[in-house]
């Protein structure tokens, strides 16, 4: 038996944060020892806003290293870059034309991205999501594990394959029954950490794109650059750190990393810190995540002094995610009618 199939991706958007690696790619080295795991690094994605041309290249290898470094065995997963593998575009655009706009349209992301751009949103921004679904459609992934906000984008994906590719193209097999192109795949969005919120406002998420640097931390952040962020985090009033009071969104969020980054259950980490005061708990928490950003710090800067490393990482991936690509687009090529080459 073959194992399950797992893809995800980040995006190369400068240094990758702690929502994106608690919530993310900490989960993806779990899933390398039970399913069979592409990842790739989607600069494709990345300049669906506007971009910088001259850091592209050095962000998507910045990305790809800290992969490596948060765990990711090159034994064992296919790691790549997104761009290299032309099926992405192109089944992207089979896709394109088989998607209703108002499907895009009522995309939350699409929503709060476009109102902060203007008149800038580019047709890129909005079909984000259709990339998306090709990436993960191209490899018949059962199992994509991402954080809570790309929930609507993974159903999204359902909802192509499903209804769009396979109830409409699907070809009958001998049986007379359907024979699915596409492989419906599920989310996998684990509670703790799905949901990292910013330093600065618990209400709101961690994210790359807010300009306040100290609302992040990011895994390349020097342990005093940590401390100083954790040191202004946004607090409260109460004395004691607890989880679920919606009244105290900062609480919830730093008591859940604290757990996380400690590596403490939850419950041990609540009564250590139920009658704690802020003073004291901060500086704990920002030991807590130098100690645990330390050893991926430490392996990103080996895998960055040897580029040659990294390259035959990457080139190694791409031939393996390509071949499996070029299947499933030949796949759905012939679903949609297209004239073979060469015929
Ligand atoms: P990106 O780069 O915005 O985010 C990468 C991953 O990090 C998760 N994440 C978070 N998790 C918890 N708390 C946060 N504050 C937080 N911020 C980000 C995201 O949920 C995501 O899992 N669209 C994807 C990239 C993508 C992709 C794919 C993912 C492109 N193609 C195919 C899976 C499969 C994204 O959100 O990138």
């Amino acid at each position: 038996m073959s194992r399950p199939r797992v893809l995800s991706g980040v995006q190369p958007t400068g240094a990758l944060h702690l929502g994106n690696w608690l919530g993310a790619i900490r989960n993806w080295v779990d899933l390398q020892h039970s399913h069979d795991t592409y990842f790739c690094v989607v600069d494709l994605h990345a300049i669906t806003v506007p971009h910088d041309a001259s850091r592209l290249a050095e962000d998507t290898l910045t990305t790809a290293a800290l992969y490596l470094a948060c765990g990711i065995d090159p034994e064992r997963s296919t790691v790549f870059v997104q761009s290299q593998v032309p099926a992405h575009s192109e089944l992207a655009w089979l896709l394109n034309c088989v998607t209703p706009l108002n499907w895009l349209e009522r995309m939350i992301q699409f929503k709060e991205k476009a109102l902060r751009q203007g008149d800038q949103v580019s047709v890129g921004l909005l079909d984000y999501p259709v990339l998306m679904a090709a990436d993960i459609l191209l490899y018949d992934a059962d199992l994509v594990p991402v954080g809570e906000d790309q929930k609507q984008h993974l159903e999204l994906a359902r909802d192509i394959a499903q209804q769009r590719i396979n109830a409409r193209f699907a070809p009958r097999g001998s049986d007379g029954e359907p024979e699915p192109i596409l492989k419906v795949p599920a989310p996998l969005i684990l509670r703790d950490g799905a949901r990292v919120m910013s330093l600065t406002d618990g209400r709101s998420k961690m994210s790359k794109s807010d300009p306040n640097e100290g609302s992040r931390i990011t895994l390349l952040d020097p342990p005093e650059l940590i401390t100083r962020k954790i040191k202004r985090a946004k607090t409260d009033a109460a004395l004691g750190l607890e989880f679920g009071n919606p009244e105290r969104p900062e609480a919830d969020n730093l008591l859940g990393l604290y757990a996380l980054l400690s590596g403490k259950d939850r419950d041990t980490a609540a009564q250590e810190c139920a009658a704690m005061g802020w003073g004291k708990f901060k500086p704990m928490l920002a030991e807590a995540t130098c100690e645990a950003l330390r050893p991926v710090q430490e392996r990103y800067q080996q895998w960055r002094q040897d580029p040659g490393a990294l390259k035959a990482v990457l080139e190694q991936g791409r031939l393996r995610a390509d071949a499996v690509a070029q299947i499933t687009l030949e796949r759905v090529r012939r679903a949609l009618g297209f004239l073979p080459v060469g015929r």
